[in-house]
C-alpha cells in the first residue's frame, strides 16, 4: 500500500479501457477514491461499477468541476491519461489537419485544462499530484505518427514544467513513458507498431505497477519499459547516430509496408 493514496480523490481521464482502466483498478485497490472518466460513457461507467468508483463521462479536458462533485471535495491525484494517435503523414502523404488538431487537444491542451484547474487549490493545500500518461514517443518518437510524436514531447515538456514550477509548493508530477502497452490503441497502430512496439508490449497493469513504484520512489520519470531509459541517453548524446538508427527501422518499416 502507497501511503500517499489511500483514501486519495483521484480522478483517472480516458478510464474506460486500456492503461487508463488499469489505473483506475490499482488506485481503487491501493484504497483511493475513483473517478472514472471517459468519452464514452458506457465503458466509463462499466470500470467505475467494478472498482466501486464514480463514472464522470465527458471530455478529459473540462472535468474537473464534475470530479470535485463527485468526489465531495478535493481531487488529490489527476491522472492525465486520456490519448489519441494517428498514423498521419508519410513520404508525400497530405498534411492531416484534424489529426494534428485533435492530438493537440487530448494529448497537450487537456493536461494544461485540467493543471489550470487544480493548481489554484493544490497551492492552497500545498499538496497535489498531477500523472502524465505520456509515452516513450515523447522522449523518443514514433514512426509514420508525427503528431502523436510531437505532442507527447508537448505533454512531457508541460510535465517538467509543472514539476519544476511547483515542486517546492507540495505538487508532484510523473511522467509516465511506455513503449508498447496491449490495448486497443496498440492494435490500431498498423504495420509501424506492429514493427517496434509488439515485439515488447506489455499489459496495462505493468504500466499501473511501474507508477505505484515511482510515486514510492518519488520519481518523475515513469519507465515501465526500462530500456527507453538507454535510448533517451542516445539520443541526447549522439543526435546523429540516433536518427540514423531510426532511419534504418524507418527503411525497415518501408520495406514490410
Ligand atoms: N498502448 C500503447 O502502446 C501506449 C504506449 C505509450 C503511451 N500510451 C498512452 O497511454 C494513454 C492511454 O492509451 P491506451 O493505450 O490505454 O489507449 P485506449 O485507446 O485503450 O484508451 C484510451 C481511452 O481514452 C478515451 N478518450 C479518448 N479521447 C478522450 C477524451 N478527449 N476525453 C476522455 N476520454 C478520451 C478513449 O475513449 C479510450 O477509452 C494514451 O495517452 C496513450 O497515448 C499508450
Amino acid at each position: 500500500m502507497v501511503e500517499a493514496v489511500q483514501d486519495a480523490g483521484v480522478v483517472v481521464t480516458g478510464a474506460g479501457g486500456g492503461i487508463g482502466a488499469a489505473l483506475a483498478r490499482r488506485f481503487a485497490a491501493e484504497g483511493a477514491r475513483v473517478v472514472v472518466n471517459d468519452l464514452d460513457a458506457g465503458k466509463a461507467e462499466a470500470v467505475a461499477a467494478e472498482i466501486g468508483g464514480t463514472a464522470v463521462p465527458g471530455d478529459a479536458s473540462a472535468i474537473v468541476g464534475d470530479a470535485r462533485e463527485a468526489l465531495g471535495g478535493a481531487v488529490d491525484v489527476f491522472c492525465a491519461n486520456a490519448g489519441v494517435a494517428f498514423e498521419d503523414a508519410g513520404a508525400g502523404e497530405p498534411l492531416d489537419e484534424k489529426a494534428w488538431a485533435l492530438s493537440w487537444d487530448v494529448n497537450v491542451m487537456a493536461h494544461v485544462r485540467a493543471a489550470q484547474a487544480l493548481l489554484p487549490d493544490w497551492l492552497e493545500r500545498g499538496r497535489g499530484r498531477f500523472v502524465s500518461t505520456v509515452s516513450a514517443a515523447g522522449l523518443l518518437t514514433m514512426l509514420g505518427a508525427p503528431s502523436y510524436s510531437v505532442t507527447k514531447h508537448g505533454a512531457l515538456a508541460f510535465a517538467e514544467w509543472l514539476s519544476l514550477t511547483y515542486g517546492h509548493r507540495g505538487v508532484r508530477v510523473h511522467a509516465i513513458c511506455p513503449q508498447g502497452v496491449r490495448t486497443d490503441m496498440l492494435a490500431a497502430t498498423g504495420s509501424a507498431g506492429d514493427l517496434v512496439l509488439q515485439p515488447t508490449a506489455i499489459e496495462p497493469e505493468a504500466v499501473a505497477e511501474a507508477l505505484f513504484r515511482g510515486i514510492a520512489e518519488d520519481r518523475f520519470l515513469i519507465l515501465p519499459h526500462p530500456e527507453v531509459a538507454e535510448y533517451y541517453q542516445a539520443r541526447a548524446a549522439t543526435p546523429d547516430r540516433w536518427l540514423a538508427g531510426m532511419n534504418h527501422i524507418q527503411q525497415k518499416w518501408e520495406a514490410t509496408r
